[in-house]
């Protein structure tokens, strides 16, 4: 199982976009997949069509399960998505209005910054957890980077796109020292990419710096993309033929070979030590 976290501080660079569609993507690939909505606007769960549980006036959102209000399995919705031939089926916590209180909330528990480790703690049969964070470091981002295996950052290719990325890192090491030593940035995606040559020259810079982790896939400015949340569909069912559908299905294979070629390195590794521990 592998949580990542999609995350920038940055409003506005595709987390969400990043979030749902890949979500989707590798619900399509015969993945189990559990998709996170821990931003108060909701816009993950608006844009899959979703509406959190309600009974006898509770609403069982992400806010209710993380404040032990309700059970992670009683917010749990489910949400079919389909891509031509191929279907799946996703699972969301949904988010609501209600995460607005979370940091007054839980500010003086002591274990406020590992509710979404301790919620997600008897979760382990899903092939992948996204977490779409909200733009800001606040407690339910770092609820988030605690509980994660990895951290997806999604980025615009402007020079202000670049300019957070050392905070996030600067974010990233903070928790490495602290709160989750095994935290890893996981890839950097770039998003509304367009040719211009200032995108070009980002992400040269973006391959200089973060090499391999930067996904050879860029996700392309593409006016379904944008459209297709007002529909409440995922660019997969909104427009399955749309240059936004292939970069998303390029993006999740891409995102799959790595977990193979991470999982092999691993393998060998431990098949090393175990033949230095035998002499
Ligand atoms: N590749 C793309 N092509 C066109 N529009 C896009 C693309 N990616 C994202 N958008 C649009 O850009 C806007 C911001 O995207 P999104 O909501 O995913 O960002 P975000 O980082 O989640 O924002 P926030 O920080 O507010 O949570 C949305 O209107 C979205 O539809
Ligand atoms: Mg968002």
């Amino acid at each position: 199982m592998k949580i990542i976290a999609v995350m920038n501080q940055k409003g506005g660079v595709g987390k969400t976009t990043v979030t749902v569609n890949l979500a989707a993507g590798l619900a399509l690939n015969k993945q189990r997949v559990l998709l996170i909505d821990a931003d108060l606007q909701a816009n993950a769960t608006t844009a899959l069509g979703l509406e959190p549980n309600q009974k006898g006036g509770a609403v069982y959102d992400l806010f209710a399960a993380l404040t032990k209000q309700c059970t992670m399995k009683d917010s749990l919705l489910q949400r079919p998505v389909s891509h031509q031939n191929k279907k799946g089926v996703l699972d969301v916590v949904p988010a609501t209005i209600a995460l607005s209180g979370f940091d007054q909330l839980v500010r003086a528990l002591p274990n406020k910054q590992v509710l979404m480790k301790q919620m997600l703690q008897n979760y382990k049969n899903y092939d992948y957890i996204l977490i779409d964070c909200p733009p800001s470091l606040g407690l339910m981002t770092v609820n988030a980077l605690v509980a994660a295996d990895e951290v997806l950052i999604p980025v615009l290719p402007e020079f202000f796109g670049l300019q957070g990325l050392s905070q996030i890192v600067d974010t990233i090491k903070f928790l490495q020292n602290s709160l989750n030593p095994d935290l890893e940035i996981g890839g950097i995606v770039c998003t509304r990419y367009n040719r211009r040559n200032i995108h070009q020259e980002v992400v040269r810079c973006l391959h200089d710096r973060f090499d391999k982790k930067l996904f050879g896939t860029k996700i392309y400015e593409n006016i379904a993309i944008a459209e297709a949340p007002s529909h409440a569909q995922t660019i997969f069912e909104y427009n399955p033929h749309s240059t936004g559908a292939h970069d998303f299905d390029i993006l999740c294979r891409e995102l799959l070979n790595r977990q193979i070629h991470h999982d092999n390195l691993q393998i060998e590794q431990q098949r090393k030590h175990r033949k230095q521990n035998q002499r």
